[in-house]
């Protein structure tokens, strides 16, 4: 798959998400359905959306044992999305599982990704509510090095980390990257952000984008200066 250019579909309800990609009548944007969406709306809102034609990024963050991982990524995998996830603490085992779940009889699969350390967690945190004393840097390259050694396909991460996970993991290893915004908009909650253009510079491979697009005046306007400057 080549660079493109995802959006964080972060409705509360199915109305609301399907009212929103209606404005879309060109070029089907590629879509990430998170948690909330998903545990509002069901699997239905994927077959929908799927219907509809778009990729969708299902973002539900597994982490559980990995029986439960492997028989939950079975199902995922039947929905016929385009990336799943999990989080790289569950271990190489949990990880091997989500892989053997999600291939199905005929040997394709969905791509899978792994969430390193979620950008909420700092140092402190890390080092006071889990006992992880190495710098966040050397947490986050170290888990995306064992989702590699795993088999997975790439990781999330800060388009400030793209580099570096790719010089480690190799070219291949796709950075799926959040934090973006434009140069000339609001920051939001995101504190580390970069432009789609300088994450385009830095080479991630996916930008997931959320409120620039889905809270812009003109969505569609806003989506396509995000292909232009990421994708071209
Ligand atoms: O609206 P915004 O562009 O900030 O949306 C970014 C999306 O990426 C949200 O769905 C958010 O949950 C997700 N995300 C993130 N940072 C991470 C992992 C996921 O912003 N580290």
């Amino acid at each position: 798959m080549g660079k493109d250019v995802i959006i964080a579909c972060d409705f509360s309800n199915a109305e609301q998400a399907l009212a929103f990609l209606d404005k879309f009548t060109g070029r089907k944007p590629f879509v990430k359905i998170g948690m909330e969406l998903f545990y509002s709306a069901g699997p239905e809102i994927v077959k929908q959306i799927k219907a509809r034609g778009h990729k969708i990024f299902l973002d539900l963050k597994l982490h559980d044992i990995p029986n439960t991982v492997k028989k939950a990524m079975h199902v995922l995998s039947d929905l016929d999305v385009d990336i799943c996830n999990l989080h790289a603490a569950g271990t190489t085992a949990m990880m091997e599982a989500a892989l053997e779940g999600l291939t199905r009889a005929d040997g394709t699969r969905p791509l899978l990704i792994a969430v390193t350390q979620l950008t909420s967690t700092d140092q402190q945190a890390m080092e006071r509510d889990l006992l992880i004393e190495k710098p966040i840097d050397q947490v986050v390259m170290h888990y995306a090095q064992t989702a590699k050694n795993a088999g997975l396909d790439g990781i999330v991460c800060s388009p400030l980390e793209a580099g570096k996970v790719h010089s480690l993991c190799g070219a291949d290893f796709l950075t799926v990257t959040p934090g973006v915004r434009f140069a000339d908009g609001e920051k939001g909650d995101q504190k580390r952000v970069m432009t789609p253009a300088q994450a385009k510079e830095i080479g991630s491979d996916y930008i997931v984008v959320g409120r620039p697009i889905t809270a812009a005046a003109d969505p569609v306007e806003a989506y396509m200066r995000c292909v232009n400057e990421f994708c071209d």
